[in-house]
């Protein structure tokens, strides 16, 4: 998007990158101190949110390890790593043998590992390209297996590998990328699911798994100075999304609302990894929540207005159809109230197309 092509609320592009660019630079100073020096391996690292993670973990002075199954057109990311002094390897999580040949790279070049973070998975964008999208009936055991493969067996095998040699040395810090699909909630009486209708199988069934397995995990590693959390993202624009918000677009829906950034994971992100030792372990947190309550915006103020102009257009038409709607005490309407607005939104955008 140009620079000069305004939002609801008229700010610019420029000023709400500036403002958020603000905002991480004083997690940085908050919370970047303590990971001098720290050795952070960060799995799907080489693109998405894995790749703003460690870009800036580097820029803290952390040693970096970013493995990802593929690093094809992350040639700069990459080159910019290795000449931060970091390692790029090629590791996919579904291996057991490249697991071991990571853990022995990071050994022989840092000594040990001080962070690990679980963010390589599969999405259902990238399962099910570009819509993300296929009613639970109609998968079938491959794409249940191509799922748990990468996003529980895979993120169980690194863990154990890592966190065995954490809890030898006792130290350590796990943080899992999980989903807020995962989530369930009572008012009173029975529990029920945060978003069930976002059809979202297997992937919210592994992300479910894992974050389980970590609660667990957690318990039993707290001792020995190994700390585990999983923090649940906002809708973020990551590698794969332009290409769905345009095969949306290009059928004349919306895809939901405007994403936000990959950084707004790295204030919680930069305090979690400095929790070895028994700091803060066990947890799970929603991100922008988090952010919320610790100074550092809500869930608009890190969306992304620096989209591809069709992409923006898309977002900008059912923003000027939003019904006003602001509640005070939460980062974000919860799912429910951001649905409803969502579908009077698109009422509001037929009756227009309907008067003009
Ligand atoms: N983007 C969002 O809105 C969102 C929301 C909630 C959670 N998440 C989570 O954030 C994390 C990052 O996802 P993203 O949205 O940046 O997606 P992405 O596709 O942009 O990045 C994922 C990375 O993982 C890598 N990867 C996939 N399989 C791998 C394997 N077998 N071994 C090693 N690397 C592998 C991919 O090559 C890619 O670089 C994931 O855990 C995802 O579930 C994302």
């Amino acid at each position: 998007m140009s620079e000069s092509v305004e939002s609801q609320t008229g700010t610019t592009a420029e000023a709400v990158r500036r403002a958020q660019t603000a905002a991480v630079d004083r997690a940085v100073a908050e919370f970047g101190g303590s990971l001098e020096g720290q050795v952070a391996v960060v799995t799907g690292a080489a693109r998405g949110i894995g790749a703003v993670l460690a870009d800036t973990l580097a820029t803290v002075g952390a040693k970096v390890a970013a493995l990802d199954k593929t690093w094809d057109g992350a040639d700069v990311h990459r080159k910019r790593l290795e000449d931060a002094g970091g390692l790029a390897l090629e590791t996919d999580i579904t291996s057991e043998a490249a697991i071991e040949a990571a853990h022995t790279a990071v050994v022989e070049k840092y000594g040990h590992a001080d962070v690990l973070i679980n963010n390589a998975a599969l999405v259902s964008e990238t399962l099910f390209r570009p819509w993300g999208r296929r009613a639970t009936l109609e998968t079938t055991d491959e794409d249940w297996r191509a799922m748990f493969d990468v996003n529980v067996f895979g993120a169980v095998a690194i863990t154990r590998r890592f966190v065995s040699a954490m809890a030898e040395r006792g130290s350590g810090s796990v943080i899992n990328v999980v989903s807020s699909g995962i989530l369930s909630h009572s008012t009173g009486g029975g529990y029920y699911a945060a978003r069930p209708y976002t059809v979202e199988m297997p992937y919210q069934a592994a992300k479910a798994a894992v974050t389980t397995f970590a609660f667990y995990l957690a318990e039993e590693v707290r001792a020995k100075g190994v700390s585990i959390n999983s923090v649940m993202p906002g809708h973020t624009r990551a590698s794969w999304f332009d290409d769905t918000a345009r095969a949306y677009d290009g059928v004349g829906q919306t895809y939901f609302m405007r994403p936000v950034v990959s950084e707004h994971l790295l204030p919680i992100t930069l305090f979690l990894a400095g929790q070895a030792e028994q700091g803060v372990t066990g947890r799970l947190y929603p991100v922008p929540e988090w952010n919320y309550d610790h100074g550092y915006g809500d869930l608009s103020f890190w969306q992304d207005h620096d989209l591809p102009e069709e992409v923006e257009r898309m977002y900008a038409r059912i923003e000027s159809a939003m019904p006003p709607f602001q509640r005070s005490g939460l980062a974000q309407q919860g799912f429910d109230t951001g649905s409803a607005l969502f579908v009077a939104a698109l009422g509001n955008l037929a009756a227009r197309g309907n008067s003009e």
